[in-house]
């Protein structure tokens, strides 16, 4: 008589949709452990989920850290986060255990190039601010100045960090007549002269720019970029705008930035914290739109995100190769 395959036991901190869970549990090599009360797991229920785990499929909201590894113990071979940001991971620590790490790039690429540029166009035309105005009785007759904002036609765009998504914001934004476009990052990319792009210090970038644009990963160099002398050397015409990660903001210089003047909008996609509270200072004003983390948020997006790490997962626990491994 055979013995039964002992299965790997994986935890996967969401409600993973139906094609995701499909790949795992068809495998025949993992059991499936899903947190399904709610959108993503309590730490105290993933540090109790996760023991004994071969395998963890999470998400940007899961700070992975020596605790959750301590807490699942020696069996732990991979973590396949639900995102191509994997600042919510200790890398130093998962390099030390020798676990792999996977993660969805490029398939979320183009999803959050649109949504920024949604958001570019949304803050520098006013389109919340105009919209109350409609709804609250602030239209009035049509007039020269009134809910004037600005225009990409002529202008010069900066993008901090032309990774893959920086190039498809770029590359989104060009069409629309930008003059000149601006990138700072650790190298100069070759992709950038299809775009004229120039790689510029960024200190040029800042205040050459008319629209700034945060697209480069969050990392110790990244933290607080953006702070009171990176805002008072922007025109006081420009747009910031930022789809990376919130602690790349200083948020109280922002909101001065912002509320004296300084700079004329920003649009933030990502804050810190997330949710950002509902009366947070920033929330008060007209010139900020601040939208909820919805980069990637499409729904063929999130699927094909909930697949790829559902198959990185699998590499991981099988030894095979992953289809996005994250060098650590
Ligand atoms: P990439 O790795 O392709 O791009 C990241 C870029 O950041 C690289 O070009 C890198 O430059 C740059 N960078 C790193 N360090 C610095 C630095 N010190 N100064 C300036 N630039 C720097 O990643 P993606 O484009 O795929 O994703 C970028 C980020 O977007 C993710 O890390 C994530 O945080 C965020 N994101 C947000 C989403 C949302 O919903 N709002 C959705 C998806 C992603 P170099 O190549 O020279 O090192
Ligand atoms: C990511 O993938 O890093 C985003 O923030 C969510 O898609």
């Amino acid at each position: 008589m055979k013995a039964a395959k002992k299965l790997m036991k994986v935890l996967v901190t969401t409600r993973l949709p139906e094609e995701g869970l499909k790949i795992l549990s068809s495998s025949g090599v993992c059991d499936v452990c899903t947190w399904d009360l709610g959108a993503s797991m309590p730490r105290e229920e993933l540090l109790k989920g996760v023991q004994g785990a071969h395998g963890v499929l999470c998400l940007l909201t899961d700070k992975i850290d020596s605790e959750v590894m301590d807490a699942a113990g020696p069996n732990l071979k991979v973590i396949s986060t639900l995102s191509v940001g994997y600042d919510h991971l200790d890398l130093n620590e998962i390099k030390k255990r020798g676990i792999r790490v996977g993660y969805t790039p490029d398939v979320l690429t183009d999803a959050t190039a649109e949504l920024t540029v949604a958001l570019l166009l949304a803050t520098a035309r006013r389109l919340p601010e105009a919209m109350t105005e409609v709804k609250n009785g602030g239209w009035g007759s049509w007039s020269l100045f009134w809910m004037c904002g600005y225009g990409l036609s002529g202008s010069t765009v900066g993008v901090i960090g032309l990774g893959r998504i920086g190039m498809a914001i770029a590359r989104r934004l060009m069409p629309f007549g930008v003059k000149r476009l601006l990138y700072s990052g650790r190298t100069e990319k070759a992709d950038a002269a299809e775009l004229n792009g120039e790689f510029v210090p960024l200190d040029t970038l800042v205040s050459e720019s008319d629209f700034v644009v945060v697209s480069c990963s969050l990392t110790p160099e990244t933290h607080g970029l953006c702070d009171k002398a990176f805002f008072s050397k922007m025109k006081k015409t420009g747009i910031f705008i930022n789809s990376s990660r919130g602690a790349v903001v200083n948020q109280d210089d922002l909101y001065q930035a912002l509320k004296s003047g300084q700079i004329a909008a920003a649009g933030l996609d990502v804050t810190t914290p997330e949710p950002l509270p509902t009366d947070h200072p920033l929330l008060t004003l007209k010139n900020c739109v601040v939208l909820p983390h919805i980069g990637s948020a499409n729904y063929s997006t999130r699927g094909t995100m909930a697949t790829l790490a559902a198959r990185n997962l699998l590499g991981g626990l099988q030894g095979t190769e992953m289809p996005s491994e994250l060098k650590v």
